[in-house]
């Protein structure tokens, strides 16, 4: 599959952007299944890598570190036809978001601030939300959301939407943009 950026580049993965809570590891594993290539989440991969939780990291290194991790992962990602699912920080990065647009296609899950906070409200394993009240999370929520908009080559919005249904529109996404070549 080959998919061609606006200079002509091959572009082989698939980024999915968003908030955190936003359904991008969700998204990606079924997208994964789907158009049957491999899937990585990326905070995943920095966790395996340090062998600490993401908590761990940023209560023993700081944020900055982990941020440096982000971004050395992405820099350093074997080329290869993927999906990845990134942290929500990710694409908040101009070079980050740079990186991306440049070897994939970047896809944003826009979903709301009360199904966000619906779902990562209790979460113990997300130090930001550990970290920051409803208030102070909706506001980087705002703040970001200019961010992924403009990192992003497609923009699916997630409200009232289930997985199943997503995932197809992200699929048919991908499909519209690929050439006929499959490799
Ligand atoms: C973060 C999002 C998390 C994880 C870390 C920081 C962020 O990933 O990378 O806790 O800054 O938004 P998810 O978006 O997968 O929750």
């Amino acid at each position: 599959m080959m998919i061609c950026s606006e200079r002509g580049r091959m572009m082989k993965k698939i980024y999915l952007i968003g908030f955190m809570g936003s359904g991008k590891s969700a998204i990606g594993r079924r997208l994964s299944f789907l158009l049957k290539i491999p899937y990585y989440d990326m905070d995943q991969e920095i966790v395996k890598k340090m062998n600490m939780s993401i908590p761990e990291i940023f209560a023993r290194y700081g944020e900055a570190f982990f941020r440096q991790q982000e971004h050395e992962y992405l820099k350093t990602f074997r080329d290869e036809w993927c999906i990845i699912s990134t942290g929500g920080g990710v694409a908040i990065n101009p070079s980050n978001s740079k990186l991306m647009r440049q070897t994939g296609l970047v896809l944003f899950l826009d979903a709301t601030f009360a199904d966000i906070w619906k779902r990562i409200s209790r979460d113990v394993n997300r130090p930001i939300v550990q970290s920051s009240t409803r208030e102070e999370l909706e506001t980087l929520f705002t703040t970001r959301r200019r961010y992924y908009k403009s990192a992003a080559h497609i923009l699916i919005r997630t409200e009232g939407r289930s997985l199943r249904q997503i995932t197809e529109y992200a699929a048919f996404q991908v499909n519209r943009l690929k050439s006929n070549d499959m490799n």
